[in-house]
């Protein structure tokens, strides 16, 4: 039944709508404190359709503020205007000529035309903090008369003083570049693509300039594309190079495939805007695939931080959890760090959430293990066992020493639809110095597991029952030994 409420599955510390359909973040920025996030809303159904800008903000990234619809649909005669994927900027020298103050805002995005077979850039502004917006009379800004030409993504490109926007023509596999004094007048500055992965629509491509290794005299230029993975999934490419404020250079060979996130639901990311410290915050949609859940569906990931490391293999793109959470929000939530009897796990495993504070799936794990002479080691989570302490429902976040993979093991993770081929992901991952580093982000229905500092991440969805709550961290095959572990518990009814 489409319509049984499903509260069990509703993420208590991730942002989800009160009612009805979500897909990707929209228009992401931050202005005085506050971190605005709008989204791919249907505001009237539990399903995509009606697409407008729905908007929340939060100073935290964990507490989210609900916001009436910032820009509704608009319906005209026969033209019915969806409003797509798009950015925000901050206009504080009103190149724009629209702004009262230096608060004013200025949305990019794509204008969809159903009735028209059409998409085209559109501009809107706010001078009321981004509570509402008023659409530019001259649009479209940009126009090709194409029917799949969207998402813009728009930023202040320092050395050429000028706006800059990536933008997708999704079935040619191809990030457009175009430049800009006003955000009104664009001139085309290049084309990329199509390179890495590309035999399914490109979409939300988004460009950013990061220090490699902390290095601020040492940046790389980052274009992200989401597009459909090797297998259908959701999934986010990567592109490392330079940009010259005309043209992106791929370090990398063209036919070379960087992931961003090994789990099947992590998608249409993009960072926001002028964050402090040169900061780059991001967060994605975790898409909803075979199971309904009501009276919403849809919801983000944990916002997180980007950074680029050199590795053997090259220079790479880390991602862990945003740092203003885990270091300063995370803490005021309970959380729990001896675990006496666990400093050493010999083939088996122990419950580390028997107290009730911690018996729910909202729960944030941070651990790091020494395999020892074990070859399997982890954490069961959302688990149930039965009176003879057979398995009811469980999902096995593990690393394996033998197949040098970390994998999230979703057979037993709940009652909800999980399609058959995606029911274990796995990433390849090596031990540092023999151990591993675990950050678990159990939230209900969503689960995220980032390994050592953010090298790798599966970001899924499980369905457990509401009894389903226990947490275990277990060994197998031989000594394994705990260094740290601490949980601390984001339920609702813990929230400060
Ligand atoms: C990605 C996407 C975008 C588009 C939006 C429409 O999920 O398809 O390309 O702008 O969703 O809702």
């Amino acid at each position: 039944n489409k319509t049984e409420p499903t509260p069990q599955w509703r993420p208590s510390y991730h942002f989800s709508a009160p009612t009805n359909w979500i897909n990707d973040p929209n228009g992401l920025i931050y202005v005085n404190g506050v971190y605005h996030l709008y989204f791919q809303h249907n505001p009237f159904e539990n399903k995509w359709g009606h697409m407008s800008w729905g908007h929340a903000t939060s100073k935290d990234l964990i507490h989210w503020q609900n916001l009436p619809v910032a820009i509704p649909e608009v319906i005209n005669g026969d033209t019915t205007t969806w409003i797509f994927s798009g950015s925000m900027v901050r206009d504080k020298d009103n190149t724009s000529g629209f702004c009262e103050d230096d608060n004013c805002l200025v949305a990019v995005y794509t204008a969809d035309q159903p009735n028209q077979k059409k998409e085209s850039q559109f501009i809107a502004y706010s001078n009321d903090g981004g509570l509402s917006f008023t659409n530019y009379k001259g649009n479209p800004v940009i126009d090709l008369n194409r029917h799949d030409f969207r998402d813009p993504n728009v930023f202040w490109h320092e050395s050429t003083q000028k706006w800059v926007m990536a933008v997708a023509l999704p079935a040619s596999f191809k990030v457009r570049f175009y430049s800009s004094s006003d955000l009104k007048d664009w001139q085309m500055l290049s084309d990329f693509g199509p390179e890495g992965y590309a035999t399914h629509v490109w979409e939300c491509p988004f460009l950013v300039q990061l220090p490699v290794d902390g290095n601020k005299n040492k940046k790389k230029w980052v274009l992200f594309v989401s597009s459909g993975g090797p297998t259908g999934s959701p999934f986010m490419q990567y592109y490392i190079g330079d940009f010259d404020g005309k043209e992106f250079k791929n370090d990398n060979p063209s036919n070379k495939l960087l992931t961003l996130d090994h789990g099947d639901s992590f998608y249409a990311a993009i960072p926001w805007n002028d964050v402090p410290n040169q900061k780059s915050t991001y967060i994605g949609w975790m898409v909803p695939q075979d199971q309904q859940t009501y009276p919403w569906r849809g919801n983000m990931s944990i916002p997180r931080d980007l950074s680029l490391k050199t590795t053997k293999d090259g220079v790479r793109v880390y991602q862990e959890p945003a740092s203003i959470i885990s270091a300063t929000t995370l803490k005021t939530f309970p959380k729990k760090t001896k675990f006496s009897g666990i400093k050493t796990l010999n083939n088996g495993e122990v419950v580390i959430n028997e107290e009730s504070t911690f018996r729910n799936n909202s729960n944030w794990i941070e651990a790091e293990i020494d395999l020892g002479s074990a070859d399997i080691v982890g954490f069961k989570i959302a688990q149930q066992k039965g009176e003879q302490g057979q398995v009811v429902q469980e999902t096995v976040v593990g690393y394996d020493l033998d197949k040098g993979q970390l994998y999230v093991d979703r057979s037993k993770s709940g009652s909800g639809k999980i399609a058959e081929n995606k029911v274990i992901q796995t990433a390849s991952l090596q031990p540092v110095n023999g151990k591993i580093k675990l950050q678990i982000l159990v939230d209900n229905s969503t689960l995220e597991v980032f390994a050592n500092n953010g090298e790798v991440v599966i970001s899924t969805l499980i369905f457990p029952d509401k009894e389903s709550n226990a947490i275990a961290v277990f060994a197998n095959g031989g000594t394994a030994k705990v260094k740290k572990l601490t949980l601390y518990n984001l339920s609702e009814d813990q929230q400060p």
